[in-house]
């Protein structure tokens, strides 16, 4: 159940309940692909970094250790030690960012795992049979993200054939939901938007899939090599064509400025790998914007990477050990800059939901942005 606390602009602040509790809206999800959180991170650190929902990847989990060894331990929530919700995305996106040779039909997509190199098919039923077995709490419908430089006509067939693929990933996920052995009878699907920068499909697509009654929306395909302001732009024409009651989540976006002009436009859910990545490059987040701590000016610092953050780092460690640790490739290092981070983007996701809940986002939209300035981010 989606509830909307407060609304400022075209900014909302809800509530979404699941079957492993409440989610507060906008909300970054932590992006750990193969079950685990890159960066030496684990499921019991997640309660100190205010994280609310985890995301996993089908594909991955597919592939390695298999999801019938998943539904076997019990699903992923207790393989992995996490009682809260999990968000699975469905391999379409993995399967064209990752996978070697592929050929798209209209029963799905044959490809080579990227581990091993066996040949492997995937289409809309066997991608929920997957998210089944592993019983997250929100499974992505199966898609094709098409490449940015595919044409006008590519993507309109391809959308096309996604709409089709949403239709039989409905039906599926019905009938899983109906198994007396499925071990999460109450998995949500959410459908996902797609039509490149093409705004007239977007927009048709919108319509259709938001007749189809699905338990949320996402945007996909983007972020995948168009500009900022591409993105933008498709997000307010698409946006409006979406159900009000239902959440809306942006796939695989992004930095903190894309999500506070995402916010700004109606989207509730986002999940992206740049904070777990950059931490694992020393690479760290700070209201003054992104800072390297491999930089010679820390080997001295003997502040926390940010002065007042709560975050198990910096109430910890300084900016020079952190530094040190990094240089002598010491694991902890790594792992400290992507607790950080990742605390940082949900504190920001905090923040936005007091300044919606208080009417006052665009100010405090605009003060973020300005303090970002300061290094660049
Ligand atoms: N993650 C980022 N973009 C996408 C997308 O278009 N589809 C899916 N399934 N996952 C994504
Ligand atoms: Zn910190």
């Amino acid at each position: 159940m989606y509830k909307i606390i407060e609304t400022d602009g075209n900014a909302k602040s809800a509530e979404f309940t699941t079957v492993h509790g409440v989610v507060q809206t906008p909300v970054f999800m932590n992006v750990g692909t193969a079950a685990a959180i890159k960066g030496a991170v684990a499921t019991t650190d997640l309660q100190n970094i205010k994280t609310q929902i985890e995301l996993s990847n089908t594909y991955h989990l597919h592939v390695r250790p298999g999801d019938k060894i998943v539904k076997q331990l019990g699903g992923l929530h207790k393989f992995m030690n996490w009682d809260k919700p999990i968000l699975t995305d469905s391999g379409g996106f993995q399967v064209f960012s990752l996978a070697g040779l592929r050929k798209i039909k209209e029963e799905g997509v044959y490809f080579n795992s990227h581990v091993d190199g066996r040949k492997i098919f995937m289409g809309p039923e066997e991608s929920m049979q997957i998210q089944s077995n592993l019983a997250s709490t929100i499974a992505m419908a199966f898609d094709e993200c098409p490449s940015s430089r595919a044409d006008e006509k590519y993507i309109r067939d391809s959308v096309d054939r996604t709409t089709r693929w949403l239709q039989r990933c409905k039906d599926e996920m019905a009938r899983l939901n109906s198994l007396p052995d499925t071990i999460n009878k109450q998995q949500m699907l959410f459908a996902i938007n797609q039509g490149g920068v093409f705004n007239d499909i977007r927009v048709e697509h919108a319509k259709v899939i938001s007749e189809m009654n699905l338990d949320g929306y996402a945007i996909g395909g983007l972020a995948v090599g168009e500009s900022h302001e591409e993105m933008y732009d498709v997000l307010e024409h698409v946006v409006p064509f979406l159900p009000k009651d239902k959440p809306t989540y942006l796939m695989g976006v992004g930095t903190p400025a894309n999500i506070l002009e995402a916010v700004e436009r109606g989207v509730d859910f986002f999940d992206c790998v740049y904070p777990s990545r950059n931490g694992r490059h020393g690479h760290v987040y700070t209201n003054k914007g992104k800072l390297n701590l491999f930089n010679a000016k820390y080997e001295l610092d003997s502040k926390p990477i940010e002065e007042g953050c709560g975050c198990p780092a910096c109430q910890n460690y300084s900016r020079a050990y952190i530094r040190h640790l990094l240089k002598a490739k010491e694991m902890l290092g790594m792992r400290l800059c992507v607790l950080h981070n990742l605390y940082f983007y949900n504190t920001m996701m905090e923040e936005i939901r007091e300044a919606i809940r208080n009417k006052s986002f665009s100010a405090y939209k605009k003060s973020k942005l300005e303090g970002f300035k300061e290094n660049d981010l």
